[in-house]
């Protein structure tokens, strides 16, 4: 009766750790806005992330476990990153997507570099991010120093400009893009005005006042869509007719609802080129219209990010950081994006940018350099 008992008490321990085990997970971070005036970037971020992780866990995982995805928000404020990047790396995740924001990238960075896991942004174009020397940091867009010589050239090459006033709103994005764009225009276009805004502020009529007095052809403005959105409404409210451009920050149909379909017709923006056109991202277009209506511009980034990652945990036979980080850098990931290779500082090594052209209101391609 005694080892009846005791193979019943074995039976019942094995059973039950077999199903701990199953139970086991790996868990991935996720990191961005998910709140506020930028939380339809973290919308689009999560859209993405769960496309991806459904269709990995149909397929039992990674490594036969379940991914399990952390969602963090940081607010687009830097303190707020760097606090939730601790507390994912204390939960365990072995990876993070993310952050939207460059202002949250950079220093949250280092505490994924200090952790061993890897990081991959889908959407933070500043370069210092990937001139830090982190092993560990990836992004899958391109770099303002690409994007800001791409709005230059269209002003000097294609617009032909004498004058353009240039705004910021003084985020390690913004002023990083406003500056890397003035930098490109030299001496052949006349910058009659450079200032920063406050990122939250609601009313620019004064600085857009003063801008008119300096009648510039053009305002180009490093910054986000809710602040993008606002200038381009107020400027056409004071009567300034100067065209406006701005960067990937603001190509969401926030910004023309923000701004107002008539005050955002003819503005102009850099971003990648329009991924309806790459025959490898129309499945997952299609799935995600399907399930969220209109794709967001990182969605597809953010899904290929966590395919990136998973795919070199997969490679790699291992969650092991400093391995999978090892994997990241060698392998060739071909996604919805179409192939993706990271070169040694972690940046994507095609990224071409192209201007776009807001028309009835809806984004259209229009430009190639
Ligand atoms: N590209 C923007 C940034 O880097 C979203 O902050």
């Amino acid at each position: 009766m005694k080892k009846v008992l005791l193979i019943l008490i074995a039976s019942i321990f094995i059973i039950l750790s077999g199903c701990q085990k199953k139970a086991d997970v790996i868990k991935i971070g996720i990191a961005g806005p998910m709140t506020g005036d930028q939380a339809k970037m973290g919308t689009d971020f999560k859209n993405g992330i769960s496309l991806a992780v459904e269709e990995w866990n149909v397929k039992d995982g990674v490594l036969g476990k379940k991914i399990k995805v952390i969602v963090s928000d940081d607010q687009h404020d830097p303190k707020q990153a760097v606090s939730v990047a601790n507390k994912m790396v204390n939960d365990g995740v072995v990876g993070v997507i993310g952050h939207f924001n460059s202002s949250c990238s950079i220093p949250a960075s280092d505490v994924y570099n200090r952790a061993e896991i890897p990081m991959i942004t889908p959407a933070s174009t500043n370069p210092q991010l990937t001139e830090k020397g982190y092993k560990g940091v990836f992004r899958v867009c391109g770099r303002d120093d690409q994007q800001g010589k791409v709005a230059s050239d269209f002003i000097i090459n294609y617009l032909k400009l004498k004058g353009v006033a240039i705004l910021h709103d003084k985020t390690t994005y913004g002023q990083g893009l406003a500056d890397e764009f003035k930098k490109f225009l030299g001496d052949k276009v006349k910058v009659v005005y450079y200032g920063g805004i406050v990122q939250g502020d609601k009313d620019f009529k004064m600085v857009l006042t003063a801008i008119k007095d300096k009648k510039p052809e053009l305002i180009f403005f490093g910054g986000i869509y809710p602040e993008a959105g606002l200038l381009v409404r107020q400027a056409r409210e004071l009567g300034l007719t100067a065209k406006f451009m701005s960067g990937d920050g603001t190509i969401d149909p926030k910004f023309i609802e923000i701004a107002g379909a008539n005050a955002v017709e003819g503005t102009y923006l850099t971003f990648s080129p329009d991924a309806k056109n790459i025959p490898s991202a129309k499945g997952f277009i299609d799935k995600y219209q399907s399930r969220y209506g209109e794709l967001g511009p990182y969605s597809i980034y953010t899904y290929d990010a966590i395919n990136i990652l998973l795919t070199a945990i997969k490679e790699a036979s291992t969650t092991d950081g400093k391995t999978v980080i090892n994997k990241l850098h060698s392998m060739e990931f071909s996604g919805a994006l179409g192939k993706i290779r990271f070169d040694e500082k972690g940046d994507v090594t095609v990224a071409p940018y192209v201007v776009w052209i807001t028309r009835a209101g809806k984004f259209e391609e229009y430009w190639k350099p």
